[in-house]
């Protein structure tokens, strides 16, 4: 809809002879706040400010060079003061709007604007020594969401999941293991075995002994090396069937490991260009001039730290894949350390480092408000979160219907309870922290993921008693249809907000949207026997797919029965 009045005013301005691109027109459009001042509008404001004219002027002078031009979506065009306002034929653009919806299905709303470019994008990133704990959850479901939205764009996403499989916390489980292990544990719980023993050799009367465990380690003590591999390939195992039941896949596994020899590397790169200074033994890189503290890159004891490994990964990463940009995406608290991270590599001469973005996230909070991470003595696991929604799932799928088979039942609610955590958490701005209540989303009414999905499930039990056919003619339409369609043909600047910002909520609140106004729609119009059917129908069938459209984008898959 947009597309054309760009295209008419950016004709109507260069006839004035003057000069505004298309996006600069494209971003000034606003939706006016009531349908009587039509569909779209066009503030004169800037026009008048750069070209030193009155607005309501500048509005009346391009309402004139417009003139009868034809245009398809709409039907007028007025001036009002400073705004220029358009008004969309509802009925021909209802019928242009369905139609493409239902011919291009799975593909409405897809564009090739990444052009193939390449996109890395790494989170979720868990911790061996720790389990795959509810911290990571948030960046696993939004750099997931945010992989397939850059996708839908376009972009080739290379997805990589970069374990913390080094570091002095495994000086603390090989000391913990030898002291404190068990064969039989480890092999059976091997992650809930793995924090025990960081828990218990985390005291400060064990600390020299830790570090000593991890120092022999970086060293390359075999004894050592092999009980690391040992943690390693059991926790990855244990990580992977979350991973399964999440839905969510990696291009590459990396881990900190990967990056130690060539992280000494940088650190000699580092040395030679006089950027690093040695501070009480251990080695930094002074970054106040640019208001960004000190960044220490090896300790005293010569073990190479997260920074040092992270700016190897980066580089490496680099020759590998030529990436047009690289996302990390990762917790709040980590906001200094990657733009510390991304001014060193600038210092080291990688102009790449301009194309490095980390998306922060605000916390999981627990209903009283506190961080959920943290709780004392209590970790949350996502394996275990898991089977507690599918349970609460199962309860309230059995309340509507108590007969439902067994087999039914375990396919909804895991489908039900993957809605309610990813919708959960996407509805929210990522920047924000947010209360972590699985009650909460896991109720079928208000703003929730089960809600979208009986949604979208109503709308197919309509379309099951009368199917749709591509034979239909919009003779008239009501606001609420109205309402509907211009949203619907709104979800491919939709997505481009989302690509834009990385910012999948913005996606999650227009589902909720979508889903609101067909409910409204449905409310108040009859659709089968009505003398609309065949528009009625096929409006339905948009509003479906265009739902699953965007919950596919967050990672939700949909029930055609509920
Ligand atoms: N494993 C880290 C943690 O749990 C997150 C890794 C973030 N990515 C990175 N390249 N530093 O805190």
């Amino acid at each position: 809809m947009k597309k054309e009045v760009v295209e008419v005013l950016k004709k109507a301005i260069q006839i004035l002879g003057f000069e505004v691109g298309e996006e600069e027109i494209y971003k000034n459009l606003e939706v006016p706040p009531n349908l009587e001042l039509g569909d779209c509008a066009f503030p004169c404001f800037f026009l008048a400010e750069r070209f030193k004219e009155s607005p309501n002027r500048i509005a009346i002078q391009i309402r004139e060079k417009i003139g009868n031009a034809p245009l398809t979506d709409f039907e007028g065009v007025e001036t009002q003061g400073p705004y220029i306002n358009f008004f969309i034929n509802r009925k021909s653009f209802a019928k242009k709007v369905v139609w493409e919806i239902i011919n291009q299905n799975k593909n409405y709303g897809k564009s090739n604007l990444g052009k193939n470019k390449k996109v890395v994008i790494e989170f979720s990133s868990p911790n061996i020594a720790k389990p795959f704990g509810i911290g990571h959850l948030r960046s696993t479901i939004i750099g997931n969401s945010i992989s397939n939205i850059l996708k839908f764009r376009g972009f080739k996403v290379i997805r990589i999941n970069y374990l913390g499989d080094w570091g002095a916390q495994f000086g603390k489980i090989i000391f913990g293991y030898k002291k404190f292990g068990s064969e039989k544990k480890i092999m059976k719980t091997p992650i809930k075995h793995l924090l025990d023993l960081y828990v218990k050799s985390s005291k400060k009367i064990y600390e020299k002994s830790t570090r000593e465990e991890f120092r022999k380690l970086e060293k390359g003590d075999k004894k050592n090396l092999l009980i690391w591999k040992l943690f390693r390939n059991l926790s990855i195992e244990e990580f992977k069937k979350s991973y399964k039941e999440l839905g969510i896949k990696f291009d590459f596994w990396e881990g900190e490991s990967d990056y130690i020899l060539k992280g000494k590397k940088v650190l000699e790169n580092l040395k030679k260009k006089n950027l690093l200074k040695k501070s009480e033994g251990a080695y930094i890189v002074d970054l106040n001039k640019h208001n960004l503290g000190i960044a220490l890159l090896e300790k005293s004891d010569e073990t190479t730290l997260y920074a040092t490994r992270d700016l190897a990964a980066a580089i490496a990463r680099y020759k590998k894949h030529k990436f047009s940009k690289m996302i990390y995406e990762v917790g709040q608290e980590q906001v200094l350390y990657f733009k510390q991270l991304f001014k060193i590599l600038e210092l080291l001469g990688y102009d790449f480092s301009k194309n490095c973005v980390h998306t922060p996230h605000g916390h999981y909070l627990d209903t009283s408000g506190k961080k959920l991470a943290t709780r004392k003595g209590k970790i949350f696991f996502v394996e275990d979160i898991l089977k507690e929604t599918v349970a609460l799932a199962k309860k309230e799928l059995l309340k509507r219907n108590p007969h439902l088979p067994e087999e039914q039942l375990e396919r909804k609610s895991k489908k039900i309870a993957i809605a309610a955590i990813f919708y959960g958490d996407l509805k929210n701005n990522r920047t924000n922290s947010m209360i972590f209540d699985l009650e909460k989303f896991l109720s079928f009414e208000g703003n929730t993921g089960p809600y979208l999905l009986y949604s979208y499930a109503r709308a197919n039990s309509i379309l099951q008693k009368a199917p749709p056919s591509k034979k239909f003619e919009v003779y008239d339409i009501n606001l609420k249809e109205s309402k509907l369609v211009k949203e619907l043909s709104q979800f491919e600047e939709v997505v481009s907000r989302a690509a834009e910002t990385l910012n999948p909520s913005v996606i999650a609140n227009y589902a909720h949207q979508i889903a609101q106004t067909f409910n409204e729609f449905y409310h108040d119009s009859k659709v089968i026997g009505s003398k609309q059917e065949a528009f009625r129908l096929t409006l339905v069938q948009s509003f479906k797919q265009v739902l699953k459209n965007s919950l596919k984008l967050l990672e939700i898959e949909t029930l055609e029965e509920m």
